[in-house]
Order: C-alpha cells, then sequence, then structure tokens
C-alpha cells in the first residue's frame, strides 16, 4: 500500500486501539452531548444506541473485513475484490467525505488546543455561566485566533503522517486512553454530587415519545457513523493492516464498546451540569466549551484536571484527525501510481494540507459551510458510503461469507453469518434509503 513501510500492527491491542483512536475523539466528547442536547436528549440516546447496533456492528466488520480481504485502503479495495472499476466510484466518495469532515473538524480541534492554552494560563477560572458564554463568542468573533489554532492540529497531523509515526502515536494512546476515562470517570463522580444534576439525568436517560422524529432518527444514525468513524474507508485502511489471526468480530465489538462508553459518559458527565448549573442543553456546538470549564471549578484540582483533560482532548482529536487525513494520503498516493506523476507520501500530505487549510479558512469564514459539511457529511455522505459497502458486499461479495465455510462448522457460527448477510443485503441499505429520504423531508 502506497510506500508506507512502518505501519504494521505487531499486536492485536495495537490495532484495536489504532481503530478506537479513529473512533475516540470529537464525535464522543463535543460532537455527541451536543446533538443530543439538541435532539431530546434521551429519545436521542435510545434511537443512537439502537443505530449502533443495526447499523455500527455489522458496517465496522464490513469495513474492516473489506480492507482485511484486499489488503488494500479505500482506494485500491474495491478494484481490487471486484476485479473491475465500477465500484471506483465508492473510492472517490470515501476520499471526499474525509475531505469534508476534515474543514471543520480542525475547526473545533482548534478550539480545544485555544482551550488547552487557556487552561494552561488558568485564563477560565472563576468565570460564571454568561461569562463562559460570552467568552465562547469572542473566540468565534476573532477569525485569526480560529484559523491559527485550526491549522496548528493540521501541522502536528501533517507532522505525524510525514515522518510515519503512527505507531508511536498508537503506543502512546494505550496509555492515554484509559486515562481519559479514569479523568471522565472522575468529572462524573463530581457532576453528579452537585445539586439539581438528577434533572440532567433525567434529560439524558428518559425516553420522552414526544421528541421522537424523523429529524432525531437521521442525526442519530448520522451520529453513529461519525462517531465509529464508518462509510468512508478509513477502517478499510485498518483491516488491510490487521494481523492474520486477529478476529474482525472481537475487534469490532471492542472498538464499539468503548466508543459507546466514552460517549456515554461524555453525556452522563455534560447534562447533569447543564442543568445544576443553569445552561441550555440545546446551547449547539459549544455546549461542551462552555460546560466543561465550570465543571473543572468544582473539582479538587482544577487547574490540573483541566490541563489534562483538555490535552487528552486534543490528543483523542489527533489520533481521529490522522486516520481522516491518511484517507486522502492513501488516495492520492495510490490513484497516481504508476502515472506519468506519480505522487510520493510526503508530497500527498503536502497538497492535503494545503487544501485542508483552505477549507478550514472558508469554514472559519463562511459558518454555513461549516454547519453544512457537518451535517451533509454525516447525515448524507456517510450513510451513502455506507450503503454502497453493504451492497457491495452484500450482494457483489457475498460469496466472502461462502468462502470462509468449514466442513466442521458449528451451526451458530453459520446462523451468524446468514444473519450477517441478510443484515447487510436488506436491513441496512433499506433503513439508511429510508432515514436519510426521511430525515431530509423527501419522503
Ligand atoms: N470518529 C471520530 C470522532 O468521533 O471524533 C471522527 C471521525 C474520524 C470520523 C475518522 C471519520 C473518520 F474517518
Amino acid at each position: 500500500m502506497s510506500d508506507r513501510k512502518n505501519t504494521t500492527f505487531s499486536s492485536k491491542v495495537g490495532l484495536i486501539m489504532a481503530a478506537a483512536g479513529s473512533a475516540v475523539g470529537l464525535g464522543n466528547i463535543w460532537k455527541f452531548p451536543y446533538i443530543a442536547g439538541e435532539n431530546g436528549g434521551g429519545a436521542f440516546l435510545v434511537v443512537y444506541l439502537l443505530c449502533v447496533l443495526l447499523f455500527g456492528m455489522p458496517l465496522l466488520m464490513t469495513e474492516f473485513m473489506i480492507g482485511k480481504r484486499s489488503g488494500k485502503s479505500a482506494y485500491g479495495a474495491f478494484h481490487a475484490l471486484s476485479g473491475n472499476n465500477r465500484w471506483q466510484w465508492l473510492s472517490w466518495l470515501c476520499m471526499l467525505t474525509a475531505f469534508v469532515i476534515m474543514g471543520f473538524y480542525f475547526v473545533v480541534t482548534g478550539w480545544c488546543f485555544n482551550y488547552l492554552v487557556e487552561a494552561v494560563t488558568n485564563a477560565l477560572g472563576g468565570l460564571s455561566a454568561q461569562e463562559l458564554n460570552a467568552h465562547f463568542d469572542t473566540i468565534q468573533s476573532s477569525n485569526i485566533r480560529m484559523i491559527g489554532f485550526g491549522i496548528l492540529p493540521v501541522l502536528l497531523t501533517a507532522g505525524v503522517l510525514w515522518f510515519d509515526v503512527n505507531t508511536g502515536i498508537e503506543r502512546l494512546s494505550k496509555v492515554l486512553m484509559p486515562l481519559l476515562l479514569i479523568l471522565m470517570l472522575l468529572m462524573a463522580g463530581v457532576v453528579l454530587m452537585m445539586d439539581g444534576s438528577s434533572a440532567g439525568m433525567r434529560f439524558f436517560f428518559r425516553f420522552d415519545f414526544a421528541q421522537f422524529t424523523p429529524r432525531v432518527v437521521m442525526e442519530a444514525m448520522g451520529q453513529c457513523f461519525f462517531s465509529l468513524s464508518i462509510g468512508m474507508g478509513a477502517l478499510i485502511t485498518y483491516g488491510a493492516y490487521m494481523p492474520k489471526g486477529q478476529n474482525v468480530i472481537a475487534t469490532s465489538v471492542q472498538v464499539i464498546v468503548l466508543d459507546t462508553i466514552v460517549a456515554l459518559l461524555a453525556g452522563v458527565i455534560i447534562f447533569p451540569a447543564v442543568f445544576a448549573f443553569g445552561f441550555d442543553p440545546a446551547e449547539g456546538p459549544e455546549l461542551v466549551f462552555v460546560v466543561l470549564p465550570a465543571i473543572f471549578e468544582k473539582m479538587t484540582l482544577p487547574w490540573l484536571s483541566s490541563v489534562l483533560f483538555f490535552a487528552l482532548l486534543c490528543i483523542a482529536a489527533i489520533t481521529s484527525t490522522i486516520s481522516l487525513m491518511e484517507v486522502v494520503v492513501a488516495f492520492i498516493c495510490e490513484a497516481t501510481a504508476g502515472k506519468k506523476h506519480p505522487l510520493n507520501r510526503r508530497q500527498a500530505v503536502l497538497i492535503t494540507s494545503v487544501l485542508v487549510i483552505a477549507l478550514l479558512v472558508t469554514c472559519v469564514f463562511v459558518p454555513e459551510v461549516f454547519n453544512y459539511s457537518d451535517l451533509v457529511s454525516a447525515c448524507v455522505m456517510m450513510p451513502l458510503g455506507a450503503l454502497g459497502m453493504a451492497v457491495f458486499v452484500g450482494w457483489r461479495l457475498h460469496k466472502i461469507g461462502k468462502k470462509s465455510v468449514q466442513p466442521n462448522e458449528k451451526w451458530i457460527k453459520r446462523w451468524a453469518r446468514m444473519f450477517y448477510l441478510f443484515v447487510l443485503r436488506f436491513i441496512v441499505p433499506l433503513a439508511i434509503l429510508l432515514i436519510v429520504l426521511n430525515g431530509l423531508g423527501v419522503l
């Protein structure tokens, strides 16, 4: 695959951590609470969890399997497995989706870096809820500041891909991921002890049927794709590097469980605090950025916990942007290989970074681009990519399942395989189509 040498996973844990690093990011800690807050809390949570089971599990397995079987990234995988170019549009869709996501993802990662610097300098200590809201607006009003802080993570991500030090990052995240979990557990403990927090728990966990709308279903599905990094080929690459004996099902389950725990924890931290401090759960994209600093003030070591949390959040975001940028970089390398002007990995990193910075600047100057790229990538592009992959494996490559049949295969295994194929062929495509069309008001 292109000219990468170092990206092999020496252990199964390494691969799980890398895939979990891609999955766990701003989607869990920034996006999940704000989308849930805007979509009625408990109603959203129930639909989200159903989507994780219905789409998340089979599609995660599918992407891993496409990568594992083809040994290629999103660019070459469909051609390698089908033997023709008819599925190449899926590779283009994956690349475009990664690109669209990167524009706004880097803006938000920039906010995290901004808050990290402010946590270090203790600039947020003692601010009231109104002041925290006003502070976020001040950050938004400075385009230069947003661009500067947005470019920083682009350069860090490009640096990781340039020097091919992914494996180092994965080793690091093996330590940092548990640390993030411990810190979040501590924060949840502090928040749940506060007066008025029970209203937040009710908001997050109580299913209110009145809130159950087509829009909620579409947003929940989009969030499921976004949070698990599915439908855009990022996990195909990880599948390609899977050690031989690695079990696709077990890996998928582990990644999903980790990702869901982090999202749930984020909800358990944010919503009780929202109600206890008098914020609005439907605050929008700024939700966690105004609520978190207020929580740190209540912790025993406010400075240390806020610095540690924002540092871990920045790292979680970077492990996701690495996998996003990798989709585009691998695409450019493989698409130009053997052509008149083949591009090597570093040239591809350079081109991608320049384009991403241009998109980031556009997102900063035109807020509509920011909002739409978030919505369109999660609720239209990723579902379409996932739909394509489900049809590709379910209908075009259905022999994949048969190939692995062993004469003495246990009945439960055979049934599980048939069930998987049924879900992939009928349930996933139909449900995605219905949800997207319904959510867009077409039906
Ligand atoms: N799953 C990441 C998150 O929750 O922050 C976002 C993401 C990363 C989406 C990589 C897609 C992707 F390929």
